[in-house]
């Protein structure tokens, strides 16, 4: 992948880990973070692995940034330039783990909500205190964190402004595991090493399965039919039986 200005890359075989890096501005998504946002997701898109997302130093993201809001009006918020990034990460093939040390408030927030599984350190904190700034959650919040929490404890977050400890945040089920800041990046590869025992095409199609709307037996029933005739499948469960047959 070619340099960029706001993220830092680690590409491997199984795995992409990017980092947010605008330690500045606490890793405030702008527009140029948008951009490169958009082409790590091409790249996963065109050759599906795996996403660690993370930011530099103690924060995960500020949130949208903030000069570049105030001169945002409705013809930016139409684009949904943020909402549009968020909802491209959550459609990637295979699974994204955002790895959460400290805030993650407004966009920094939806985007962390957009992945599939977080981990966080105790320091972390989930908000989106969007109205204080006169305006309100458009990237995904208002939905996805229902979701997430379910509406009442969305609401107390969207409405009431309240902040989310790591704690509280694994209590809700919004975080899968509060680890230690030295330990966080270990234990975030040690995820992604898990998945990457899984047949990729498993993965996928759980992952196109479970957000598919409503309830969607075809669907399900389609999908294991494709996995089910796949070399993969055979490989692997003749594996299984063999190491049992000569245990
Ligand atoms: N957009 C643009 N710049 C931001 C930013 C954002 N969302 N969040 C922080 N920054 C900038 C600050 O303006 C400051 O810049 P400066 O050094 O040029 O003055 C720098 O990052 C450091 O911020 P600071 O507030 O001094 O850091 P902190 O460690 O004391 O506090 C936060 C960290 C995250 C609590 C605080 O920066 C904050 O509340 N940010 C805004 C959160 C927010 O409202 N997000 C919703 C946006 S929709």
């Amino acid at each position: 992948m070619s340099e960029f200005e706001t993220l830092l890359v680690d590409e491997r075989p199984d795995r992409l880990a990017v980092t947010l890096n605008r330690p500045q501005a606490r890793n405030a998504i702008n527009l140029a973070m948008v951009r490169e946002l958009h082409e790590v997701c091409a790249e996963l898109e065109r050759r599906p692995r795996p996403l660690l997302l993370t930011g530099a130093g103690d924060v995960f993201a500020a949130g949208a940034d903030i000069a570049e809001l105030l001169e945002r009006g409705r013809d930016e918020a139409l684009q949904g330039i943020n909402s549009r990034l968020f909802d491209r990460i959550a459609r990637l093939p295979l699974p994204t783990v955002a790895a959460v040390a400290g805030y993650a408030l407004g966009g920094g927030a939806e985007l962390a909500y957009a992945c599939d599984i977080r981990l966080a350190t105790p320091e972390a904190v989930f908000g989106n205190p969007e109205p204080a700034l006169g305006i309100m959650a458009a990237a995904g919040a208002c939905w996805r964190l229902a979701e997430l929490v379910g509406r009442s404890v969305a609401k107390q977050v969207l409405l009431g402004g309240r902040r989310l400890t790591a704690a509280e945040a694994e209590r809700f089920g919004l975080v899968a595991e509060v680890v230690p800041g030295p330990e966080l990046a270990a234990r975030a590869h040690a995820l992604l090493d898990r998945m990457a025992k899984s047949s990729p095409a498993a993965l996928r199609l759980t992952k196109l399965v479970l957000d598919a709307p409503g309830a969607h037996p075809v669907a399900d029933d389609l999908a294991q039919a494709v996995l089910l005739e796949s070399a993969d499948k055979r490989e692997r469960m003749t594996a299984f039986l063999e190491r049992r047959r000569s245990s």
